[in-house]
């Protein structure tokens, strides 16, 4: 219910009638009937996608098609590569569910996700080396792992698969339409290593089967993170484009790659969200990631921002160097003011002061900023809720599913769950109480890992 209320907001009091905020509280609210008419839209996108190739939602055949039981066990390596960190673990299956993991993490520099294909496997192979010998393993010991490459990759093999797209700031020469396998593995074998990469998968698809290593229910798997994207459970005679053997198979982990939707008609999409699409790296690639995910929504705020002091409406018009930096605000910021609950905003007023050298903000102007944060993280939760709600209705399982959730949006932002649960009750009504929504954590390590082990089966 707040969330309904949220939706029939009125100008806030402290805000002239007649300046920007009002059409930007008309511009970033999405009714429930808009939410409604992406759900449908999207469920026919997700049938074309899985008709043919060529459509706005490639629905990737994972090449998963066993859950795993529980039961597995063993000690496998996984690596992930999904945002801004690329993680080497070793993850000891215990069975019933349990898991134990050792691991190392390493930034990825913007050199890196910017420069040559080759240095930046030889930076995986050096990292997994290092990580190796420093958990006492020998790294010629011969060994299969589990590699979570979380990008558009279209594969022909649970092993194989060729990149067809970068996103989330990534730009690395040489690896567009090349199997992203076959690069690992000439790195690691360049660096001395013994070990071969069995299982090529995408974060959601690991997310979706380590959740259901624990609960059979689990039937969907979603980052919301620094990109974003959802996996589902689909049965293999509704993907008519599949053509491998269907012997033996009756269903097939689905990766939607729904952060690629882009129905300009349905979504809300504002002159903010086209001024940093146009400067980003990919325009006119991923639309709807742009509109919910970690990388993006502080970007959002600073256009809006940025729009507000240019009026005058904010800070007196006072520009800084850092409000004009693009990328300056991070989303983590967001998370802050909207946590701000105190009288004079204190706390938003240190996010604008250390972080953006905004300083002299007087509380109506944090009371803006705080505002701002509000509607971009509630349309962004709503529209997630509305692609959660497509893909139950495609696989109609209203009657019970969890569906696995991790990333840092999810995570760390504060109210998303909630406004993502309302949304959904908005979409289902009473039949959203079947649907559980559960914080997922690493599912991109142990899911690699245990579709290794279930590969190896
Ligand atoms: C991007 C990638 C997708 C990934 C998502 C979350 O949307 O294209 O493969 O799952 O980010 O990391």
């Amino acid at each position: 219910l707040p969330a309904l209320r949220r939706q029939s907001w009125s100008v806030p009091s402290f805000v002239a009638a007649d300046g920007t905020l009002p059409r930007l509280e008309m511009e970033f609210t999405v009714s429930s009937k808009k939410l409604q008419t992406m759900v449908r839209h999207m469920v026919n996108e997700m049938r074309k996608g899985l008709e043919s190739d060529g459509h706005m939602l490639k629905m990737i055949p994972s090449y998963v098609v066993a859950r795993p039981a529980g039961d597995e066990t063993g000690s496998y390596l996984a690596l992930d590569l999904g945002g801004s960190n690329f993680r080497v673990c070793m993850v000891e299956l215990r069975g019933q569910g349990q898991t134990a993991i050792r691991q190392s993490k390493h930034m990825v520099s913007d050199e890196l996700k910017t420069g040559s294909g080759e240095a930046l496997f030889d930076f995986f192979a050096t990292c997994i080396a290092d990580f190796l010998k420093s958990i006492g393993i020998d790294p010629k010991e011969k060994r299969a792992l589990g590699f979570t490459f979380s990008f558009p990759v279209e594969q022909n093999a649970i092993d194989h698969g060729t990149l067809m797209q970068w996103n989330k700031g990534f730009a690395c020469s040489g690896v567009l339409g090349v199997d992203v396998v076959n690069l690992l593995n000439k790195a690691m074998k360049k660096a001395g290593m013994n070990i071969t990469a069995t299982a090529l998968v995408n974060d959601t698809v690991g997310t979706l089967v380590s959740h259901a290593y624990r609960d059979p229910q689990t039937f969907v798997g979603v980052i919301l993170g620094t990109g974003t994207n959802a996996a589902y459970v689909e049965r293999i005679a509704d993907i008519p484009k599949w053509t491998g053997d269907r012997k033996n198979i009756t269903d097939m982990v689905v990766n939607t790659e729904w952060g690629a939707y882009d129905e300009q008609s349905i979504l809300p999409i504002t002159s903010y969200d086209q001024a940093l699409d146009r400067a980003s790296n990919n325009p006119r690639k991923q639309i709807l990631e742009k509109m919910i995910s970690g990388m993006y929504l502080g970007e959002i705020v600073r256009y809006i921002l940025v729009d507000l002091v240019s009026t005058g409406e904010l800070c007196r018009g006072i520009f800084t160097p850092k409000l004009q930096t693009p990328y300056a605000f991070d989303t983590a910021y967001m998370s802050r003011i909207e946590r701000d609950h105190s009288l004079e905003l204190s706390d938003t007023k240190a996010v604008l002061e250390n972080m953006l050298d905004v300083h002299n903000t007087t509380v109506q102007d944090r009371r803006i900023v705080k505002h701002v944060c509000e509607l971009v993280g509630i349309r962004a939760a709503r529209l997630s809720a509305a692609a959660v709600a497509a893909i139950i209705t495609k696989m109609k399982r209203l009657d019970a599913c969890t569906v696995a959730i991790d990333g840092s949006v999810y995570e760390h932002y504060p109210h998303f769950a909630n406004r993502m649960r309302d949304a959904l009750r908005e979409l289902l009504g009473i039949m959203a109480e079947n649907i559980v929504l559960e914080q997922a954590r690493d599912g991109s390590g142990q899911g690699a890992a245990l579709i290794a082990a279930l590969h190896a089966k």
